[in-house]
């Protein structure tokens, strides 16, 4: 995350280490810890090869490789600034000017530049400003930065429940919850979707920006299907053949299907019983 003084990204300074939860770093140069089952990354501002050396003869880890690079290169070559989605206003916090969400991206997903994001997120306005949609209450899954979860209680939902399992991801998710002045609506839950899901028939509406496998996982169990109306995305042509053969067609019908150059988007509802 940014702090004083910084104020945006500009060169991302990262060190790959060996250990899943290095020691505690306290230095003012750090934007944060990606921890890995089989190890993690450390993000700087700056170039901290000798902190970092340091920091791996008192714990024992090993540095495996260090690399810099710009931010636009991190964020796949694409510049973070403001869009507005339908009339909601999205921007970085280092941008000036009116805005809906101000996010602060990090080096985490989600800063609303991936197509399935962009998806993700037209669907989302759209379902929640249809006024015979009822939502009321949406289950982010694999949140991220939290802008498709800070978008649903903009747009209106009072109970938001936004899940990952990256601990980088909840924690740059709450403090964009906090900023936004939504965190009393968002409840941001560190989780592995794998192991345990979130009982989705609590929800009006299920959003799941995820990939192929875990997606596939999901659709094979029934508690995923619970809640009135689904948005899901992460995949591109041949998954999505994969994955229509997983959905349980005899329980819901398809709302409507987006595409962006390659990534796909679906909003399906369930079928009345
Ligand atoms: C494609 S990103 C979507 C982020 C954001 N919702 C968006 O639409 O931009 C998928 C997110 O799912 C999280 N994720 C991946 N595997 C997961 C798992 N097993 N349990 C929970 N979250 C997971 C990742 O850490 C990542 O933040």
């Amino acid at each position: 995350m940014l702090k004083p003084p910084y104020q945006r990204y500009d060169r991302l300074y990262t060190y790959h280490l060996d250990a899943p939860s290095p020691p505690a770093i306290d230095d003012p140069d750090l934007i944060g810890v990606w921890a890995e089952a089989d190890g993690s990354v450390v993000f700087f501002h700056r170039c901290k090869e000798r902190l970092i050396n340091q920091l791996c003869r008192d714990s024992g880890a090993r540095l495996l490789y260090a690399a810099d690079l710009k931010y636009e290169d991190w964020e796949a070559g694409q510049e973070i600034t403001s869009f507005t989605v339908d009339n909601l206003r999205v921007a970085p916090v280092w941008e000036e000017g009116p805005a809906d969400i101000r996010l602060d991206p990090s080096v985490i997903f989600g800063s609303g530049f991936h197509h399935s994001t962009r998806l993700c997120l037209e669907m989302l306005s759209k379902y929640q400003q249809t006024p015979e949609t009822g939502i009321g209450s949406v289950l982010d899954l694999g949140c991220g930065t939290g802008l498709l979860a800070i978008a649903a209680a903009r747009l209106g939902a009072e109970k938001v429940l936004a899940v990952d399992n990256n601990p980088m991801a909840c924690q740059v998710a709450r403090a964009n919850c906090r900023s936004n002045g939504v965190e009393d609506k968002v409840e941001v839950r560190c989780l592995d979707l794998r192991q345990q899901c979130p009982d989705s028939g609590e929800f009006d509406l299920v959003i799941a920006n995820l990939y192929q496998g875990l997606l596939g996982e999901l659709f094979q169990r029934e508690s995923f299907w619970g809640s009135r109306l689904q948005i899901c995305s992460g995949f591109i042509g041949p998954m999505e053949e994969e994955l229509l053969k997983l959905l349980p067609h005899h329980r819901i019908h398809f709302l409507e299907r987006r595409q962006r150059q390659r990534w796909c988007a679906w909003a399906t509802t369930r079928r009345n019983r």
